[in-house]
């Protein structure tokens, strides 16, 4: 029986991933989340973890609701034996978990695109040390990732990331009086809410380029994004003789995370026979609208800590925004003046933690 922890257990991609877990029978040995208390009181009695990461003031809760729980920092939960890490709490917040889990050499279905965006090549080290494997859980990855197998890195002419478009895609034009409430309503992805707002900014899209970059280490300029309303392709292999491979499915996260979690094997799923989409579109993305798309881009272009820098500043600007402090309009100006500003340094892990932290800082000033 496969052992899993999952790191980020309360969101959304954590509660599907326990789906599969009860699905596939597996156990889970380890849960880390931050303030839910209900929800992780329903996990622990339901899967009798191990080890708990929890934020410090839900300790003493946990201790009086169950004894025998022991409690210990996301890390140390990242770093059980088991086979499976799902790592899935967003943002920085996830990074250090996620390293714990590259190092102890387990297979790490990662959700938590930020980590490979900032800190690809170092994790991607710290993996050939400890022989982990990183799987994709983002769906478009793991589309390529599917898409990809069987076939020879120098027959990939191009990668195709695939955006719904987020709530915004035609309507309204005018971003400017766009609220919270508004662009936490995607049409077609429940998510938690960093990576919905920055769905509805196509931030997303730009992150998700970023992490295709990192993750099969391929060149910037040959990984390009359309816009799919259906959100039924979910990623495109184009190789050079003009030929194109795709992976298709209905829009449920537990379908790549299962994958990652089973691969190379396949397991049957409540999903498995959903009628196919009528129709399906695949438009440019309209840069004009979504300049952020544009920004994560130009990051990618400079590399070293400018990953880093853009994405930390998105983690501000998002929190500003939904917090009303921050027109939705702003988002990609700040991130676009906090590129400007990044210092050009090698991405290492000291420079990392120092950039990430100056532009948390840059950002709240624009924002
Ligand atoms: N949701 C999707 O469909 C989807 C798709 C592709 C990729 N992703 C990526 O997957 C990651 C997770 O997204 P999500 O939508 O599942 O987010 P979410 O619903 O907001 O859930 C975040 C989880 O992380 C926990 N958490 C947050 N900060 C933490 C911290 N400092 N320490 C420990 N735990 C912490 C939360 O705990 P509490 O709730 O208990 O506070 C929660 O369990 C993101 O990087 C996102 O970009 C998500």
């Amino acid at each position: 029986m496969k052992r899993v922890v999952v790191l980020g257990s309360t969101g959304s991609i954590g509660r599907q991933a326990l789906e599969v877990c009860r699905w596939r029978g597996y156990r889970v040995v380890g849960l880390a989340a931050g303030r839910n208390l209900e929800e992780l009181s329903r996990q622990i009695q339901e899967w009798r973890p191990l080890l708990v990461a929890a934020a410090e003031g839900l300790h003493p809760e946990l201790k009086t609701r169950f004894p025998w729980l022991r409690l210990a920092e996301a890390e140390e939960v990242a770093a059980l034996e088991a086979e499976v890490a799902v790592a899935a709490i967003p943002g920085l917040a996830g990074l250090a978990p996620t390293r714990a889990a590259v190092r102890t050499g387990k297979r790490v279905a990662l959700a938590n695109k930020e980590a490979m965006v900032a800190a690809g090549p170092l994790l991607w080290q710290e993996a050939e040390a400890s022989g982990a494997e990183i799987l994709p859980v983002d769906s478009e990855h793991a589309a390529l990732f599917q898409a990809l197998l069987g076939e020879r890195r120098e027959d990939v002419a191009e990668l195709i990331l695939t955006a719904s478009g987020g709530p915004f895609l035609r309507e309204p034009r005018d971003l400017s009086r766009v609220t919270p409430e508004m662009a936490l309503n995607h049409p077609r992805w429940r998510m938690g809410p960093k990576v919905t707002v920055d769905s509805a900014t196509l931030f997303n899209k730009g992150l998700e380029a970023l992490e295709a970059k990192e993750l099969f280490r391929f060149p910037l300029d040959r990984v390009k994004v359309l816009v799919h309303p259906q959100a039924y392709v979910h990623g495109l292999v184009r190789f050079v003789d003009g030929s194109l491979k795709a992976q298709l499915g209905p829009a449920d996260m537990r379908l790549p995370i299962q994958y990652a979690l089973t691969y190379p094997e396949r397991g049957e799923t409540p999903l498995k026979d959903l009628p196919l989409p009528g129709v399906l579109e695949f438009l440019e993305p309209d840069t004009q609208r979504f300049p952020a798309l544009e920004v994560a881009y130009a990051a990618g272009r400079q590399g070293g800590v400018a990953q880093a820098a853009v994405s930390a500043a998105d983690e501000v600007a998002v929190a500003a925004f939904l917090a009303g402090r921050l027109p939705f309009p702003r988002i990609p100006q700040v991130l676009a003046r906090v590129l400007e500003k990044t210092p050009s340094l090698p991405l290492t892990w000291d420079n990392l933690f120092a950039v990430d932290a100056w532009a948390r800082e840059e950002a709240k000033r624009w924002a």
